[in-house]
């Protein structure tokens, strides 16, 4: 049977998005969540990845969830038995580096398998959206 994928993308200025840059998203079900609600896509997929930058208000870290966030967290909290990549750009100055992605590991990682985490610093390089796409490909193949 085919795997059924999605991957939902929260990013601000194209940082996040642009980790894809070298992604083949033939078969992926895509959603923007600063233009369409990702609650459906999540239940409907089998493998998720899902794609954050991080915008913490100074103060606020993980497990909180950042804002954008904050209306899904009982969605998130009930997905289970779902393979999922975490990806998403964040600034190394900040005391912590990609927040978004610790929180959503935290609140996935009991129910489901999360395959990978990957973090990157501000405009992601090339090298970089290479590297990310043979990871998630060696995880799709490898299974
Ligand atoms: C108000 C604000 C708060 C931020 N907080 C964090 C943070 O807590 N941790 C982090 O790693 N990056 C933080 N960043 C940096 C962004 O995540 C970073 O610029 C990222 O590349 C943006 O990704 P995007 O282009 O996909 O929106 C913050 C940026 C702003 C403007």
């Amino acid at each position: 049977m085919t795997l059924s994928k999605c991957v939902t993308i929260y990013s601000l200025k194209g940082n996040t998005s642009a980790i894809l840059d070298e992604f083949n998203l033939d078969g992926f079900d895509v959603c923007k969540m600063l233009k369409e609600d990702p609650r459906e896509h999540w239940q409907n997929h089998d493998f998720i990845m899902i794609g954050s930058a991080t915008y913490y208000k100074e103060g606020v870290t993980p497990p909180t969830p950042p804002y954008y966030f904050q209306k899904y967290e009982q969605d998130l909290l009930q997905l289970e038995n779902k393979e999922i990549v975490l990806f998403g750009s964040g600034k190394k100055e900040y005391p912590i580096f990609c927040g978004a992605l610790d929180y959503l590991y935290g609140v996935l990682k009991d129910k489901n398998d999360i395959k990978l985490v990957y973090k990157v610093d501000q405009i992601p390089r090339k090298h970089q959206k290479i590297e990310f796409r043979d990871l998630v490909e060696e995880i799709i193949n490898g299974r």
